[in-house]
């Protein structure tokens, strides 16, 4: 009933009166004074956010595993691939976890050069290369290979079921 007295007093929305309504005033004039809203762009990176979130979600530690004494899980075991290395933050601690071939090791995150972060650096074989200047580090012991008087923390590591931890 309202749609056809409101097309009685302003016309057939393609009509006459919606035309020479839109001359006058200009544009597409819709009933409100609000602005049409831009239509939303598809969002072609959904895929690619979907694989993060579980991704996100394989990276949880394992939550239902008690460390050693002293160790503290900082990973879960299958979210780290053999040949990376990444860095984790654990008690204000930055360290980096690589994992070697299914072995994993833990040394301080932060280059004994100048402070850069290991854990985002390359890893080849035991090898870290810092990605500021390439200082390379063993990741079994934290011996520098570029420099002999230099070498960075190390951190044991126990697995306990699918958790990777660590020792501060
Ligand atoms: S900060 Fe690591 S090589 Fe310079």
């Amino acid at each position: 009933m309202l749609t056809l007295i409101k097309t009685i007093l302003l016309g057939r929305p393609q009509g006459f009166r919606s035309r020479a309504r839109a001359k006058l005033f200009g544009g597409n004039r819709s009933t409100t004074s609000e602005p049409t809203p831009a239509p939303t762009p598809k969002r072609a990176s959904q895929p690619v956010e979907a694989a993060e979130k579980s991704l996100a979600l394989k990276m949880e530690p394992p939550r239902d595993v008690t460390p050693p004494d002293g160790y503290e899980v900082v990973l879960h075991k299958n979210a780290l691939e053999a040949g990376k290395i990444i860095e984790i933050i654990i008690g204000g601690t930055a360290i980096a976890v690589a994992n070697v071939g299914g072995t994993y090791h833990a040394i301080s995150n932060t280059c004994a050069h100048a402070d850069g972060p290991l854990g985002e650096g390359s890893l080849d074989g035991h090898i870290v290369s810092c990605p500021y200047h390439g200082w390379q580090f063993d990741v079994r012991d934290g011996k520098c290979k570029t420099n002999a008087y230099a070498s960075v923390p190390t951190y044991p590591v126990q697995i306990v079921g699918n958790a990777v931890c660590v020792k501060l």
